[in-house]
């Protein structure tokens, strides 16, 4: 006998645990690290734009076809088209689970090491030179000791998802949701009380439009769909788990709304502290584990900001990376009759492993070196990013638009909806318009590869 298949034990709880897949090191890390690089407030500008018009409509169509199968994504397509070839779409998402997780799970391991670092004040020999970019690079190229915290970080997430969706899930996000939000206001407030912090806010948050270029436009594009954990089914899962009273267009602005807030806040925390101390705003991804670790240091609190921030992004990436995991999860139970137990254990090691190998390729083994520059972890991080993702997120869309049908999706978001009155032709024009954007991004990135 199958158990009957769990479901999320409120509102409140689906809408903690999809924000939480959504927060994660996209919007503390990535974000800033890209306005930075690209224009600041123009970034952000076209970012949200993106995040209303692409990502709030693909958002829609994940959940509402993983609420109405209430299956996971490979199930979802199967149900939803007939068993036709739309499947592999969900195939794709499961796919592109085992790549991004192996990553991600290095990285939050990193979250993991700097959270010990600044608990043992560690930071205080990184204010001089450049010895934060040695240290950091030291580390991440170690052959040990970053393997070690990437298994730490991977066996939190095979607990909790063993543990199931409200025991596990749910009552985790529920905890560590509110906890990152006090802890983000903090450094907020420590941020912008700082003398000189109003630069930082500029920089944020008024556009210099001739920073901008189309590279930084279709960067954002991307970015919007991955700050909301879109692209592979992770909302399809989640929206699995909801009941038919639930009002799906209410949840999903919460979810984009909590997800916006909290990329804009990481961005104010960081950057009033990056001008305020006078470091450059365009330093690329080590912004985060470079610069602000020699930044601590030389602010009054620093030793206390420094745990909380480290910890802060550990707790993101821990809730984003369960809800990638229990995709794979979900798939084995629904569709080959796994145990959870016996599904989470056998891909969170096979994840692991994969992982394994992508933290040593930035150091002692690198499988790839002998075909390209590229390390393996980047190779997974690209790969996904750049067409894993954004060829789903495509594909999703224009599943709603021909095969499952703008009558039955408005149907769909009608049931348990306190307002909704949209006409079809208006969604219709919207789905097309998020498809095609998508489809822009897919086939740039293709030539790219290719040119
Ligand atoms: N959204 C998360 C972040 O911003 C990452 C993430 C979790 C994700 N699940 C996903 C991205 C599924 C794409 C697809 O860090």
């Amino acid at each position: 006998m199958v158990k009957p298949r769990e479901q999320w034990g409120s509102r409140a709880g689906f809408i903690m645990a999809a924000a939480g897949s959504a927060v994660g090191l996209g919007n503390i890390w990535k974000y800033p690290h890209m306005a930075g690089q690209h224009g600041g407030g123009a970034f952000t500008v076209v970012y949200l734009i993106c995040i209303l018009f692409v990502g709030l409509p693909i958002l829609m169509a994940e959940i509402s076809i993983g609420r109405r199968t209430q299956l996971n994504p490979v199930g979802a397509f199967k149900a939803l088209s007939n068993n036709s070839s739309w499947k592999f779409v969900g195939l794709l998402g499961v796919a592109s689970a085992f790549t991004i997780l192996s990553f991600y799970s290095v990285v939050g391991g990193w979250t993991l090491k700097y959270t010990m670092l600044a608990l043992t004040g560690a930071f205080n020999d990184f204010a001089v030179g450049d010895s934060a970019a040695q240290a950091f690079n030291a580390f991440v190229t170690n052959p040990i000791s970053p393997v070690l915290w990437h298994l730490v970080f991977m066996g939190l997430c095979v607990l909790i998802i063993n543990q199931g969706v409200k025991a596990g899930i749910e009552r985790w996000s529920k905890i560590l949701m509110p906890v990152l939000l006090g802890i983000l206001l903090l450094l907020v407030v420590r941020g912008v009380t700082l003398e000189g912090a109003g630069e930082g806010l500029r920089f944020l948050f008024w556009p210099k439009w001739g920073d901008l270029d189309a590279s930084a436009v279709v960067l954002a594009l991307g970015h919007s769909f991955f700050t909301i954990s879109l692209g592979m089914g992770t909302m399809i899962t989640y929206g699995s788990y909801l009941s038919r009273d639930s009002d799906l267009l209410q949840s999903a602005l919460w979810i984009i709304f909590i997800d916006t807030a909290i990329a804009l806040l990481a961005g104010v925390a960081i950057f009033t502290a990056v001008f305020a101390l006078g470091q450059n705003p365009a330093e690329g991804p080590g912004l985060i584990f470079v610069v602000l670790p020699s930044l601590f240091p030389q602010m009054p609190g620093g030793a206390i900001f420094a745990v909380m921030f480290f910890g802060l992004l550990f707790v993101a990436a821990l809730t984003s990376a369960i809800s990638i995991l229990e995709v794979v999860t979900a798939y084995f139970i629904d569709e080959k009759g796994w145990s959870r137990s016996k599904a989470t254990y056998t891909f969170g090691g096979v994840i692991a492993f994969i992982g394994v190998l992508a933290s040593l390729s930035n150091g002692s083994f690198n499988l790839l070196a002998p075909f390209t520059e590229l390390t393996f972890m980047d190779l997974l991080d690209k790969v996904s990013s750049k067409y894993m993702l954004p060829l789903g997120g495509m594909l999703t869309a224009f599943f709603v638009l021909l095969r499952w049908g703008i009558v039955r999706f408005t149907e769909e978001i009608k049931a348990g909806a306190r307002w909704f009155e949209v006409n079809r032709w208006t969604v219709t024009t919207i789905f097309t318009i998020a498809g095609t954007v998508v489809a822009y991004i897919f086939v740039r990135e293709l030539i790219a590869l290719f040119g």
